[in-house]
Protein backbone atom coordinates (compact mmCIF):
# COMPACT_ATOMS: atom_id res chain seq x y z
CA UNK A 1 0.00 0.00 0.00
CA UNK A 2 1.31 3.65 -0.28
CA UNK A 3 3.79 4.05 2.69
CA UNK A 4 5.19 7.48 2.41
CA UNK A 5 2.47 10.34 2.10
CA UNK A 6 1.29 13.21 4.10
CA UNK A 7 1.12 11.45 7.52
CA UNK A 8 4.79 11.84 7.49
CA UNK A 9 6.14 15.15 9.00
CA UNK A 10 9.74 14.54 6.89
CA UNK A 11 6.79 14.17 3.64
CA UNK A 12 5.24 17.59 4.60
CA UNK A 13 8.26 18.97 5.06
CA UNK A 14 9.57 18.38 1.41
CA UNK A 15 5.93 18.58 -0.10
CA UNK A 16 5.91 22.14 1.51
CA UNK A 17 8.18 23.18 -1.14
CA UNK A 18 7.67 21.22 -4.06
CA UNK A 19 4.06 20.24 -5.63
CA UNK A 20 3.26 16.38 -5.70
CA UNK A 21 3.98 15.72 -9.16
CA UNK A 22 7.26 18.07 -9.10
CA UNK A 23 8.37 15.54 -5.97
CA UNK A 24 7.50 12.35 -8.49
CA UNK A 25 9.27 13.77 -11.45
CA UNK A 26 12.60 14.54 -9.56
CA UNK A 27 14.15 11.21 -8.83
CA UNK A 28 16.65 12.42 -5.73
CA UNK A 29 13.46 12.96 -4.31
CA UNK A 30 11.31 10.07 -5.21
CA UNK A 31 14.04 8.20 -3.93
CA UNK A 32 14.69 10.08 -0.42
CA UNK A 33 10.54 10.07 0.18
CA UNK A 34 10.65 6.48 -0.76
CA UNK A 35 13.42 6.11 2.18
CA UNK A 36 11.29 8.22 4.72
CA UNK A 37 9.19 5.31 5.74
CA UNK A 38 11.87 2.74 5.51
CA UNK A 39 14.14 4.69 7.71
CA UNK A 40 11.32 5.51 10.30
CA UNK A 41 9.92 2.17 10.38
CA UNK A 42 10.96 -1.25 10.98
CA UNK A 43 8.85 -2.46 7.27
CA UNK A 44 9.94 -5.33 5.36
CA UNK A 45 9.16 -3.91 2.61
CA UNK A 46 9.84 -0.28 0.40
CA UNK A 47 7.87 0.52 -1.87
CA UNK A 48 8.61 3.31 -5.41
CA UNK A 49 7.26 6.46 -4.70
CA UNK A 50 5.28 7.19 -7.68
CA UNK A 51 1.26 7.13 -9.03
CA UNK A 52 -0.52 5.35 -10.92
CA UNK A 53 -1.55 8.15 -13.01
CA UNK A 54 1.78 9.55 -13.67
CA UNK A 55 1.92 7.53 -17.43
CA UNK A 56 -0.70 9.07 -18.31
CA UNK A 57 1.13 11.75 -19.48
CA UNK A 58 2.88 9.83 -22.46
CA UNK A 59 -0.54 8.37 -23.30
CA UNK A 60 -1.76 12.36 -24.02
CA UNK A 61 -3.69 12.41 -21.22
CA UNK A 62 -2.91 15.84 -19.11
CA UNK A 63 -3.68 15.76 -15.76
CA UNK A 64 -3.43 17.84 -13.01
CA UNK A 65 -4.30 17.28 -8.40
CA UNK A 66 -5.99 19.88 -7.31
CA UNK A 67 -5.47 20.62 -3.96
CA UNK A 68 -8.53 19.01 -1.75
CA UNK A 69 -9.78 17.86 -4.86
CA UNK A 70 -7.65 14.90 -5.82
CA UNK A 71 -6.38 14.05 -9.13
CA UNK A 72 -8.22 15.78 -12.36
CA UNK A 73 -7.73 14.44 -15.74
CA UNK A 74 -7.93 17.75 -18.43
CA UNK A 75 -9.75 16.25 -21.19
CA UNK A 76 -11.51 12.53 -20.17
CA UNK A 77 -12.27 10.53 -22.58
CA UNK A 78 -16.25 10.14 -23.31
CA UNK A 79 -16.60 9.01 -27.01
CA UNK A 80 -14.82 7.16 -29.73
CA UNK A 81 -13.13 10.62 -31.50
CA UNK A 82 -11.64 11.43 -27.76
CA UNK A 83 -9.07 8.45 -28.01
CA UNK A 84 -7.74 9.81 -31.58
CA UNK A 85 -4.75 11.41 -29.83
CA UNK A 86 -4.09 8.30 -27.22
CA UNK A 87 -1.40 6.23 -27.49
CA UNK A 88 0.40 3.84 -25.14
CA UNK A 89 3.11 5.60 -23.54
CA UNK A 90 6.81 5.06 -23.84
CA UNK A 91 7.79 3.80 -20.35
CA UNK A 92 11.92 4.96 -21.12
CA UNK A 93 10.49 8.16 -22.52
CA UNK A 94 7.57 9.46 -20.78
CA UNK A 95 8.78 8.24 -17.61
CA UNK A 96 11.92 8.45 -17.18
CA UNK A 97 12.28 9.63 -14.13
CA UNK A 98 10.33 6.97 -12.15
CA UNK A 99 12.83 4.53 -13.62
CA UNK A 100 15.73 6.26 -12.37
CA UNK A 101 14.30 6.85 -8.76
CA UNK A 102 13.77 3.04 -9.07
CA UNK A 103 17.93 2.88 -10.01
CA UNK A 104 18.70 5.43 -6.96
CA UNK A 105 16.31 3.45 -3.96
CA UNK A 106 17.76 0.41 -4.75
CA UNK A 107 21.37 1.60 -4.51
CA UNK A 108 19.92 3.30 -1.35
CA UNK A 109 18.61 0.35 0.21
CA UNK A 110 22.37 -2.07 -0.36
CA UNK A 111 20.16 -5.12 -0.64
CA UNK A 112 18.62 -4.60 2.96
CA UNK A 113 14.77 -4.65 1.69
CA UNK A 114 13.17 -5.44 -1.57
CA UNK A 115 11.49 -2.97 -3.55
CA UNK A 116 8.11 -3.34 -4.93
CA UNK A 117 7.02 -1.60 -8.17
CA UNK A 118 3.41 -0.64 -9.11
CA UNK A 119 1.20 0.64 -11.70
CA UNK A 120 -2.56 1.01 -12.12
CA UNK A 121 -4.55 -1.82 -13.09
CA UNK A 122 -6.65 -1.04 -16.42
CA UNK A 123 -9.86 -0.70 -15.51
CA UNK A 124 -8.89 1.83 -12.28
CA UNK A 125 -6.68 3.73 -14.89
CA UNK A 126 -9.54 3.84 -17.41
CA UNK A 127 -12.04 4.75 -14.76
CA UNK A 128 -9.72 7.95 -13.69
CA UNK A 129 -9.22 8.63 -18.02
CA UNK A 130 -13.11 8.60 -18.51
CA UNK A 131 -14.63 9.88 -15.48
CA UNK A 132 -12.20 12.75 -15.23
CA UNK A 133 -11.46 11.81 -11.51
CA UNK A 134 -12.74 10.05 -8.34
CA UNK A 135 -16.17 8.70 -8.96
CA UNK A 136 -18.99 7.66 -6.87
CA UNK A 137 -21.09 6.08 -9.20
CA UNK A 138 -18.47 5.34 -11.82
CA UNK A 139 -21.74 5.84 -14.60
CA UNK A 140 -19.57 7.55 -17.53
CA UNK A 141 -16.70 4.70 -17.54
CA UNK A 142 -19.59 1.43 -17.08
CA UNK A 143 -21.95 3.88 -19.56
CA UNK A 144 -19.30 4.15 -22.51
CA UNK A 145 -17.92 0.48 -21.60
CA UNK A 146 -22.23 -0.81 -21.92
CA UNK A 147 -22.68 1.73 -25.25
CA UNK A 148 -19.51 1.55 -27.32
CA UNK A 149 -17.36 -1.51 -26.80
CA UNK A 150 -15.38 -1.11 -29.63
CA UNK A 151 -14.38 2.41 -28.17
CA UNK A 152 -13.77 0.78 -25.04
CA UNK A 153 -11.59 -1.99 -25.82
CA UNK A 154 -9.44 0.52 -27.44
CA UNK A 155 -9.00 2.20 -24.63
CA UNK A 156 -8.27 -0.49 -22.80
CA UNK A 157 -6.09 -2.17 -25.20
CA UNK A 158 -3.82 1.13 -24.75
CA UNK A 159 -3.92 1.27 -21.59
CA UNK A 160 -3.36 -2.83 -21.19
CA UNK A 161 -0.01 -1.72 -23.51
CA UNK A 162 0.79 1.19 -21.42
CA UNK A 163 0.81 -0.77 -18.22
CA UNK A 164 2.62 -3.58 -19.24
CA UNK A 165 5.66 -1.88 -21.08
CA UNK A 166 5.95 0.59 -17.70
CA UNK A 167 6.22 -2.86 -15.50
CA UNK A 168 8.76 -4.09 -17.39
CA UNK A 169 10.74 -0.89 -17.41
CA UNK A 170 10.78 -1.21 -13.66
CA UNK A 171 11.70 -4.56 -13.77
CA UNK A 172 14.70 -3.58 -15.91
CA UNK A 173 15.34 -0.57 -13.70
CA UNK A 174 15.71 -2.98 -10.63
CA UNK A 175 12.64 -3.26 -9.04
CA UNK A 176 11.84 -6.55 -7.38
CA UNK A 177 8.40 -7.25 -6.79
CA UNK A 178 5.64 -5.82 -8.91
CA UNK A 179 2.10 -4.67 -7.68
CA UNK A 180 -0.74 -4.23 -9.86
CA UNK A 181 -3.82 -1.45 -7.95
CA UNK A 182 -7.42 -2.25 -8.74
CA UNK A 183 -8.63 0.14 -6.11
CA UNK A 184 -11.74 0.75 -7.75
CA UNK A 185 -12.50 -2.84 -9.82
CA UNK A 186 -15.39 -3.24 -6.67
CA UNK A 187 -17.35 -0.70 -8.43
CA UNK A 188 -18.38 -3.66 -11.16
CA UNK A 189 -21.15 -6.55 -10.77
CA UNK A 190 -18.75 -9.71 -11.41
CA UNK A 191 -20.57 -9.95 -15.35
CA UNK A 192 -19.14 -7.32 -16.03
CA UNK A 193 -15.71 -7.34 -14.34
CA UNK A 194 -15.15 -11.20 -16.52
CA UNK A 195 -16.62 -9.47 -19.84
CA UNK A 196 -14.89 -6.24 -20.26
CA UNK A 197 -12.52 -6.20 -18.20
CA UNK A 198 -10.91 -9.29 -16.98
CA UNK A 199 -9.10 -9.86 -20.45
CA UNK A 200 -6.97 -6.75 -20.06
CA UNK A 201 -5.98 -7.58 -16.30
CA UNK A 202 -4.76 -10.95 -17.37
CA UNK A 203 -3.17 -9.55 -20.40
CA UNK A 204 -1.25 -7.52 -18.14
CA UNK A 205 -0.40 -10.03 -15.74
CA UNK A 206 0.43 -13.11 -18.20
CA UNK A 207 3.36 -10.32 -19.51
CA UNK A 208 4.95 -8.82 -16.48
CA UNK A 209 4.90 -12.96 -14.42
CA UNK A 210 7.18 -15.57 -14.36
CA UNK A 211 10.21 -13.11 -14.46
CA UNK A 212 11.88 -13.99 -11.53
CA UNK A 213 9.70 -10.96 -9.61
CA UNK A 214 6.65 -11.86 -7.76
CA UNK A 215 3.17 -9.97 -8.74
CA UNK A 216 0.72 -8.62 -6.10
CA UNK A 217 -3.05 -8.20 -7.94
CA UNK A 218 -4.36 -5.91 -5.04
CA UNK A 219 -8.24 -5.57 -5.67
CA UNK A 220 -10.42 -3.16 -3.49
CA UNK A 221 -14.09 -3.74 -2.66
CA UNK A 222 -14.19 -7.34 -4.98
CA UNK A 223 -14.43 -9.26 -2.32
CA UNK A 224 -18.23 -10.46 -3.93
CA UNK A 225 -15.78 -12.24 -6.61
CA UNK A 226 -12.37 -13.11 -5.65
CA UNK A 227 -12.57 -16.64 -7.17
CA UNK A 228 -12.67 -14.57 -10.32
CA UNK A 229 -9.71 -12.01 -9.66
CA UNK A 230 -7.69 -14.80 -8.72
CA UNK A 231 -7.74 -16.57 -12.39
CA UNK A 232 -6.59 -13.61 -13.87
CA UNK A 233 -3.71 -13.93 -12.27
CA UNK A 234 -0.82 -12.92 -9.51
CA UNK A 235 1.69 -14.79 -7.36
CA UNK A 236 -0.10 -12.83 -4.41
CA UNK A 237 -3.83 -11.55 -4.23
CA UNK A 238 -4.38 -8.43 -1.81
CA UNK A 239 -7.38 -7.64 -0.67
CA UNK A 240 -9.08 -5.26 1.86
CA UNK A 241 -10.53 -5.59 5.13
CA UNK A 242 -14.36 -6.08 3.92
CA UNK A 243 -14.05 -9.89 4.73
CA UNK A 244 -12.24 -12.06 7.32
CA UNK A 245 -8.41 -12.56 5.99
CA UNK A 246 -9.02 -16.63 6.57
CA UNK A 247 -12.68 -16.62 4.33
CA UNK A 248 -10.62 -14.49 1.50
CA UNK A 249 -7.87 -17.02 1.32
CA UNK A 250 -10.07 -19.86 1.40
CA UNK A 251 -11.77 -18.47 -1.82
CA UNK A 252 -8.71 -17.59 -3.74
CA UNK A 253 -6.87 -20.74 -2.87
CA UNK A 254 -4.17 -21.61 -0.68
CA UNK A 255 -1.78 -21.97 -3.86
CA UNK A 256 -1.40 -18.62 -3.85
CA UNK A 257 -0.13 -16.12 -1.38
CA UNK A 258 -2.26 -13.20 0.42
CA UNK A 259 -1.50 -9.61 1.21
CA UNK A 260 -3.97 -7.61 3.71
CA UNK A 261 -5.92 -6.98 5.40
CA UNK A 262 -5.89 -4.34 8.10
CA UNK A 263 -8.42 -1.17 7.70
CA UNK A 264 -6.38 1.75 7.52
CA UNK A 265 -9.44 3.32 9.85
CA UNK A 266 -8.03 1.34 12.65
CA UNK A 267 -5.17 3.04 13.19
CA UNK A 268 -7.16 6.39 14.09
CA UNK A 269 -7.89 4.41 17.13
CA UNK A 270 -6.10 3.15 20.52
CA UNK A 271 -3.05 0.83 20.16
CA UNK A 272 -4.79 -1.76 22.17
CA UNK A 273 -7.29 -1.44 18.80
CA UNK A 274 -4.63 -1.68 16.73
CA UNK A 275 -3.48 -4.63 18.75
CA UNK A 276 -6.46 -7.00 18.74
CA UNK A 277 -7.04 -6.37 14.66
CA UNK A 278 -3.26 -7.53 14.24
CA UNK A 279 -4.02 -10.35 16.51
CA UNK A 280 -7.07 -11.45 14.92
CA UNK A 281 -5.39 -11.02 11.16
CA UNK A 282 -2.23 -12.89 12.16
CA UNK A 283 -4.88 -15.83 13.67
CA UNK A 284 -6.42 -16.37 10.91
CA UNK A 285 -3.69 -16.49 8.97
CA UNK A 286 -2.71 -19.36 11.18
CA UNK A 287 1.23 -19.23 10.67
CA UNK A 288 0.82 -20.40 7.17
CA UNK A 289 3.85 -19.44 4.66
CA UNK A 290 2.85 -16.92 2.07
CA UNK A 291 0.19 -14.43 4.30
CA UNK A 292 2.01 -10.56 3.66
CA UNK A 293 0.65 -8.39 6.49
CA UNK A 294 -0.77 -5.15 5.30
CA UNK A 295 -3.31 -2.36 5.21
CA UNK A 296 -6.32 -3.21 3.30
CA UNK A 297 -6.04 0.11 1.30
CA UNK A 298 -3.90 4.08 1.54
CA UNK A 299 -3.11 5.44 4.71
CA UNK A 300 -4.89 8.15 5.57
CA UNK A 301 -3.55 11.56 6.12
CA UNK A 302 -4.52 12.19 9.49
CA UNK A 303 -3.04 8.66 11.03
CA UNK A 304 -0.01 9.36 13.49
CA UNK A 305 2.93 8.10 12.93
CA UNK A 306 3.47 6.58 16.07
CA UNK A 307 0.71 4.27 15.38
CA UNK A 308 1.66 3.13 12.24
CA UNK A 309 5.10 2.30 14.55
CA UNK A 310 3.02 0.13 17.11
CA UNK A 311 1.25 -1.29 13.84
CA UNK A 312 4.90 -2.41 12.52
CA UNK A 313 6.22 -3.72 15.91
CA UNK A 314 3.02 -5.67 16.60
CA UNK A 315 3.13 -7.49 13.57
CA UNK A 316 6.24 -8.71 14.34
CA UNK A 317 6.10 -9.59 17.68
CA UNK A 318 3.02 -11.27 16.72
CA UNK A 319 3.53 -13.40 14.09
CA UNK A 320 4.82 -16.78 14.46
CA UNK A 321 8.49 -17.50 13.86
CA UNK A 322 8.91 -19.82 11.18
CA UNK A 323 11.69 -21.97 11.19
CA UNK A 324 14.41 -22.27 8.63
O1 LIG B 1 6.02 5.80 -1.77
C1 LIG B 1 4.93 5.23 -1.62
O2 LIG B 1 4.56 4.80 -0.54
C2 LIG B 1 4.07 5.09 -2.88
C3 LIG B 1 2.83 5.74 -2.64
C4 LIG B 1 1.72 5.77 -3.67
C5 LIG B 1 1.14 6.99 -4.10
N1 LIG B 1 0.16 6.70 -4.99
C6 LIG B 1 1.59 8.31 -3.68
C7 LIG B 1 0.60 9.39 -3.54
C8 LIG B 1 1.04 4.73 -4.29
C9 LIG B 1 1.26 3.22 -4.15
C10 LIG B 1 0.03 5.34 -5.12
C11 LIG B 1 -0.91 4.59 -5.95
C12 LIG B 1 -2.22 5.21 -6.24
N2 LIG B 1 -2.48 6.50 -6.64
C13 LIG B 1 -3.45 4.50 -6.25
C14 LIG B 1 -3.60 3.03 -5.97
C15 LIG B 1 -3.59 2.75 -4.52
C16 LIG B 1 -4.85 3.15 -3.82
O3 LIG B 1 -4.70 3.88 -2.83
O4 LIG B 1 -5.92 2.73 -4.23
C17 LIG B 1 -4.46 5.42 -6.60
C18 LIG B 1 -5.94 5.14 -6.73
C19 LIG B 1 -3.83 6.67 -6.86
C20 LIG B 1 -4.46 7.92 -7.34
C21 LIG B 1 -4.26 9.04 -6.42
N3 LIG B 1 -3.04 9.64 -6.15
C22 LIG B 1 -5.23 9.73 -5.66
C23 LIG B 1 -6.71 9.35 -5.63
C24 LIG B 1 -4.59 10.76 -4.96
C25 LIG B 1 -5.18 11.83 -4.11
C26 LIG B 1 -5.38 11.30 -2.74
C27 LIG B 1 -5.45 12.39 -1.73
O5 LIG B 1 -5.60 11.98 -0.59
O6 LIG B 1 -5.31 13.57 -2.06
C28 LIG B 1 -3.20 10.66 -5.23
C29 LIG B 1 -2.15 11.52 -4.70
C30 LIG B 1 -1.05 10.84 -3.97
N4 LIG B 1 -0.40 9.72 -4.42
C31 LIG B 1 -0.44 11.28 -2.75
C32 LIG B 1 0.61 10.39 -2.50
C33 LIG B 1 1.60 10.46 -1.38
C34 LIG B 1 -0.82 12.53 -1.96
C35 LIG B 1 -0.23 13.69 -2.69
C36 LIG B 1 0.03 14.93 -1.86
O7 LIG B 1 1.07 15.00 -1.20
O8 LIG B 1 -0.80 15.85 -1.93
Amino acid sequence: MRQAGRYMPEYRAIREKLSFIEMCRRPEVAAEVTLQPVAAFDLDAAIIFADILLPLEGMGIGFHFAEGEGPVIEHPVRQASDLDAVRPAEPREDLPYVLEAIRLVRAGLHGRLPLIGFAGAPFTLASYIVEGGHSRAYALVKGLMYSDQLAWDRLMEVVTETVSRYLLAQLEAGAQCLQLFDSWVGALAPYDYEKYVAPYTRAVLARVSGRGAPVIHFVNGATGMLPLVRAQGGDVIGVDWRIDLDRAWDEIGHDVAIQGNLDPVVLLGPQTGIEERVADILRRAAGRPGHIFNLGHGILPQTPPDNVRFLVDAVHRLSPRVAG
